[in-house]
């Protein structure tokens, strides 16, 4: 069965647990990822976690995943509302992808709403939360599984 999922979190990640508890809960970037190996040793997936706040080494990444991931999990921060490189990039994979924002995006400024990774997705998740992380590996398990 394939099972390998990489987690990306994009720009600005690493600083949760500083960043507004209003949109983005208390939560660090290291508690946030165990409570998401958690969650997926539970569903019986494996997870690899990486983090960048530079765009081409984000890039570079999504370039590396064939053959060592069978599933994406991503949410590339601001990168979301307007890099056609990581668009570019994640098409690339041909990878089964979830996006996912801790915060509601719809429900913020203006320029949130948008995404440009949006349609590669099978579904995007935001406003739950660290939650949101456990659906979208329940959404990718299922979708690995047919
Ligand atoms: C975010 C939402 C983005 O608009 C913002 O720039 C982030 C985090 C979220 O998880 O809610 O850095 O992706």
């Amino acid at each position: 069965m394939r099972n390998r999922v990489e987690v990306m979190h994009g720009v600005n990640l690493d600083q949760l647990g500083r960043r507004d508890p209003s949109h983005y809960g208390e939560l660090t970037l290291e508690e946030l990822e165990r409570g998401i190996s958690g969650a997926a040793h539970e569903l019986g997936l494996e997870v690899r976690f990486f983090q960048s706040n530079h765009e081409g080494k984000f890039v570079e990444h999504l370039h590396r995943l064939k053959g060592m991931a069978d599933a994406i999990v991503l949410n590339p921060g601001a990168w979301t509302h307007y890099s056609y490189a990581i668009r570019d990039a994640l098409e690339l994979t041909r990878l089964p992808a979830v996006e996912v924002h801790l915060s509601d995006i719809e429900s913020r400024e203006q320029w949130r709403r948008h995404s440009v990774i949006t349609d590669l997705c099978l579904t995007r998740i935001s406003g739950r939360g660290p939650d949101g992380y456990r659906d979208a590996l329940e959404c990718l398990r299922t979708e690995m599984g047919e």
